[in-house]
């Protein structure tokens, strides 16, 4: 590898960065980079960065100051993402070695920029703002697993939830061709992929720039893409959430029995302030279709504790839609507020110790939901995709259509290998996992 140009590339944040990462990887590859584990063995060293609380950005100035000192070996920096976007030109006072900042609408211009730091620039920036009408895509995707792949389908969002940093982060929404992503999907079957995982911030505003697919028949005709057994896609937005999502599941057994769909609060004021665009009552309606559904559909959720002006009785409320939605899993956060935000002029008004207490009390809730939920798949057959092994419990790990963590033994000397499917009976369930033997 003498003389070859090598980078490390850290990643935080969501689906859409780990994928994004998998888009620069590839681009990088491309440009004659190498891609190295470690820091130390890097030219250039890249974090591609998440801004969504404030815990997330703080981590990323952490790490960039603990590598002042391999700067001064000749290392490079790059800030990738939406604190870069964020922050643009300030991340170069507050880590002065940075070399690179670049949002994730500016990456198409990634290997100019690459040039002009290897020309000894200094202060490379990427920092296209919200108006772009492309989306970013590569057919250099290096993506890190060979069974089970992303596909972004829309970028950016025009929502501005009153808490949300990424309608500055990541631009306005702007839709792929249908065509672009079912030749994606098509390729990806043909390198052997057998689930799919459609992106976007809110796929549910999908709009196609040629008119020829909604979401669900895009949804669908993903599904029916020959060699593909798995479909998912995150997140949805309750606002935009139609009918014929749950009917196209309906019809196409590919499309997995599992929609993810954040509430954020289950009080009809707190939505309000939160400019949600939907009341307690029309979340409950989506929820009464899924139900509806000819398979059950597992639901999982995100809420956030403690937003300003959240009484105890709004917070009753959302512990009340809890035991109602009986979801199967749910991603809760303390309220943190975030620069250029709404929110922000409203006084974070709830106590982090309160917001702690609040937090606590739903999760502990939604545990004993899980519990029960979880223990009713005990006794059916499942099939589940093997993602790996867990040597020291002697378990297969596969993951099931709901998407759910199933552990199992085979009573074979071999395990089956990553990306098989395998039936397996459930004979034991935790609030987060099942445990089970493959079915002969
Ligand atoms: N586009 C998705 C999710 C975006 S971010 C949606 O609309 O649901 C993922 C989750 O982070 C959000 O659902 C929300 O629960 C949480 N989140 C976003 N901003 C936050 C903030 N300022 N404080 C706490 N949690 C936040
Ligand atoms: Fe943020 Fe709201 Fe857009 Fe989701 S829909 S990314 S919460 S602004
Ligand atoms: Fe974070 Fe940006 Fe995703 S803020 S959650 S990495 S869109």
């Amino acid at each position: 590898m003498a003389g070859q140009k090598t980078f490390y590339l850290e990643t935080f944040g969501c689906q859409m960065n780990v994928h994004d990462s998998e888009k620069v990887i590839g681009t990088l590859e491309q440009q004659g980079y190498a891609r190295v584990e470690t820091e130390e063995a890097a030219d250039l060293i890249l974090y591609n960065t998440c801004s969504i609380r404030d815990k997330a950005e703080q981590k990323v100035f952490h790490r960039l100051n603990d590598y002042k000192a391999l700067y001064k070996q000749g290392k490079r920096f790059g800030v990738l993402g939406c604190v870069a976007q964020q922050e643009g030109e300030r991340i170069f006072e507050r880590a002065p070695f940075v070399s690179l900042v670049s949002g994730s609408a500016s990456y198409r211009r990634l290997p100019e920029m690459l040039v002009q730091i290897e020309q000894g620039a200094t202060r490379v920036t990427g920092l296209d703002d919200r108006q772009t009408e492309e989306t970013f895509e590569t057919e250099f995707t290096a993506r890190s697993n060979p069974h089970r792949g992303y596909i972004t389908i829309i970028e950016g969002c025009d929502k501005f939830c009153a808490y949300c940093v990424v309608p500055y982060t990541r631009g306005k929404e702007r839709s792929r061709r249908s065509e672009s992503v079912l030749a994606e999907a098509r390729r990806m079957a043909g390198a052997g992929y057998t689930e799919i995982q459609l992106l976007g911030q809110n796929v549910n505003s999908y709009r196609d720039p040629e008119g020829k697919h909604s979401f669900a028949e895009l949804l669908a005709a993903v599904g029916e893409v020959p060699g593909i057994r798995r479909v998912r896609f995150t997140t949805s937005h309750p606002r935009d959430f139609t009918r014929d999502i749950v009917e196209a599941i309906d019809a196409v057994p590919t499309l997995c029995d599992h929609v993810h769909l954040p509430v954020q609060s289950g009080s009809s004021k707190v939505l309000r302030m939160m400019a949600r665009e939907y009341t307690r009552e029309q979340y409950l309606e989506r929820i009464g279709w899924i139900k509806g559904a000819q398979r059950p559909i597992s639901m999982t959720t995100d809420i956030i504790a403690g937003f300003p002006g959240e009484t105890a009785e709004d917070f009753e409320e959302t512990l009340g839609l809890l035991d109602e939605v009986q979801y199967d899993g749910v991603f809760a956060f303390k309220y943190s507020p975030r620069p250029n935000t709404p929110a922000l002029s409203m006084a974070d008004s709830i106590p982090d110790e309160e917001k702690s207490k609040r937090l606590q009390i739903l999760l502990d809730r939604q545990r004993e939901i899980q519990r029960a939920n979880y223990e009713k798949h005990v006794g059916q057959v499942l099939e589940a995709m093997v993602e790996g092994v867990n040597a020291a419990r002697g378990q297969v790990v596969g993951r099931t259509s709901q998407n759910k963590t199933l552990n199992f033994t085979t009573g074979q000397p071999i395990a089956p290998a990553p990306g098989v499917y395998v039936p397996v009976l459930v004979t034991k369930a935790f609030p987060n996992s099942l445990v089970g033997e493959a079915v002969q």
